[in-house]
């Protein structure tokens, strides 16, 4: 619902081939932050709360199905001539739905909730219009489609292509977007010729049936051009990156956290940040990461399905992979590398480590060096360390294992039986002492050297 009145629907066009994109993944799938785009598009409009949701589609149809499951209807646009065929093939799937209709773009991701809702709000305005654009001044017009208006009454809606010099002069473009009444959006379109330049079925051409019928269209403008901005190419696709970015890294400062070389710090779509937290330069957050309040993530580290909790440090050059959870006050160090694993409460690994598929108990520490090996080549395995263990540097933990509380792990260990509470396991060959056996040798070998010249 929008206003609380009608109900909506989406209409999401990408049936377009992106060849541009020299790709075989589906345009619209390509991620920004992590997330495919197509998925920023839906989670802006979905707070709308659509009623129904169809996503037009030509080739890489397989692709989009896998993709959005059960979370929207596909209508399948082949061959594909022009937006105005393609939102005629969700008829089938709107059947009976007499609310408004949005009209998206699988490829203009970045469309803000409230520019979608201004565009309903106008729809229902006193003068009744029978489409409602979206329109924008960009810097360069180029080949877009000109929105003739006057007053926010639209008198012509013209592709740059079909444009007389006059109208290619105008400056209001057309985003692509629309939103019009279900009962009058397919009668409008069964009324669309393509008797143009391109011989394309245009969408744009049903404000001109609607305007022809004597009923009133209106413009809604953007004042943020980057958010009709399409994505067509790799090029366009960093660019997009970069301004999702950049909003992202503001809002976090603005939200309470440092980070010391905004520019060089890459969010996911989803990361979540506390206050007074401190991110150094260079670090990747890849998608699932939550960091609690007090949290120091050091230079040049990469994290990704990671929870931190108050009061953690991470690095420098540190790697947390999915399902590394560090709970209150743990530290992992430089060099270290977590997947699967649990610090708790106070646990330590400062250097040059792998946890993998582990569990380190509270105040634990973990010494340089410390390898879980949790794999044999076919199955993973286990590692659970007791509270306040120590292990000691260099040591190879063979899971499944278990080390108790308080137990110790001498130095170059290579542990491959579990270790009780409060024992020392040492596991390393007896040390063979001969004093002056050094000194004996350098002599005769001097000697030795010395009698050959
Ligand atoms: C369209 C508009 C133009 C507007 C521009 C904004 C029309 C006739 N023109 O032009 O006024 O300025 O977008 O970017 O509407 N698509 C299909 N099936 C098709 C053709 C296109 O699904 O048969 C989808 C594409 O995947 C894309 C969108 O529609 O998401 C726009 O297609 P595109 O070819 O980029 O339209 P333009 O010619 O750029
Ligand atoms: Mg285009």
């Amino acid at each position: 619902m929008t206003d609380g009145s009608s109900p909506l629907a989406l209409v999401v066009l990408a049936a377009g081939k992106g060849t541009r994109m020299k790709s075989d993944l589906h345009k619209v799938l390509h991620p920004i932050a992590g997330r495919p785009m197509l998925m920023h598009l839906l989670a802006s409009a979905d707070a709308l709360e659509p009623q129904r949701k169809v996503v037009v589609v030509g080739a890489g149809r397989e692709q989009l199905a896998k993709a959005l499951g059960e979370s929207a209807e596909l209508a399948v646009q082949d061959p594909q001539l022009g937006t105005g065929h393609a939102v005629q093939q969700a008829e089938g799937a709107l059947a009976g739905f007499a609310g408004d209709v949005l009209i998206l773009y699988g490829d203009v991701p970045f469309v803000r909730t409230e520019t979608m809702r201004a565009m309903l709000e106008r729809l229902h305005g006193d003068d009744n219009p029978a489409v409602v654009v979206l329109g924008f001044e960009p810097e360069d017009a180029l080949q877009y489609g000109r929105v003739i208006a006057r007053d926010g009454v639209v008198q012509k809606m013209v592709e740059h292509k079909d444009a007389s010099a006059e109208e290619r002069a105008c400056r209001l473009c057309n985003s692509g977007l629309m939103a019009v009444r279900g009962s009058d959006l397919f009668g409008l379109l069964a009324r669309v010729g393509n008797d143009n330049a391109q011989g394309e079925y245009y969408l744009t051409d049903i404000v001109n049936v609607a305007n022809g019928d004597g009923r009133v269209c209106a413009v809604v403008v953007t004042d943020d051009p980057d958010e009709v901005a399409g994505i067509n190419s790799r090029a366009e696709l960093a660019e997009a990156e970069a301004r999702w970015q950049n909003k992202r890294r503001l809002q976090a400062m603005a939200d309470g956290a440092s980070l010391v070389a905004p520019e060089t710090v890459w969010f996911a779509w989803d990361t979540q940040l506390g206050r007074d937290v401190t991110v150094e330069q260079n670090v990747v957050f890849g998608p699932g990461v939550t960091v609690a309040d007090g949290v120091v993530i050091h230079a040049f580290c990469h994290i990704e399905g990671a929870r931190l909790e108050t009061g953690t440090s991470v690095g420098p050059f540190a790697r947390l992979r999915p399902g590394a959870v560090l709970e209150e006050k743990a530290r992992v160090g430089n060099f270290v590398e977590v997947k699967n694993a649990v610090l708790h409460a106070g646990a330590k690994a400062n250097h040059l480590t792998y946890l993998g598929d582990a569990d380190v108990g509270a105040g634990a520490n973990i010494g340089a060096g410390t390898i879980t090996c949790n794999y044999d080549g076919y199955f993973k395995y286990r590692t659970v360390i007791g509270e306040r263990a120590f292990i000691g540097s260099n040591s190879a933990l063979i899971a499944p294992v278990k080390i108790g509380a308080d137990a110790i792990v001498a130095a170059g260990s290579a542990v491959s039986r579990d270790v009780a509470d409060g024992e020392l396991r040492l596991v390393r060959a007896e040390q063979l002492v001969k004093p002056g056996w050094a000194d004996r040798f350098h002599d005769a070998m001097k000697r030795k050297k010395a009698e050959r010249k």
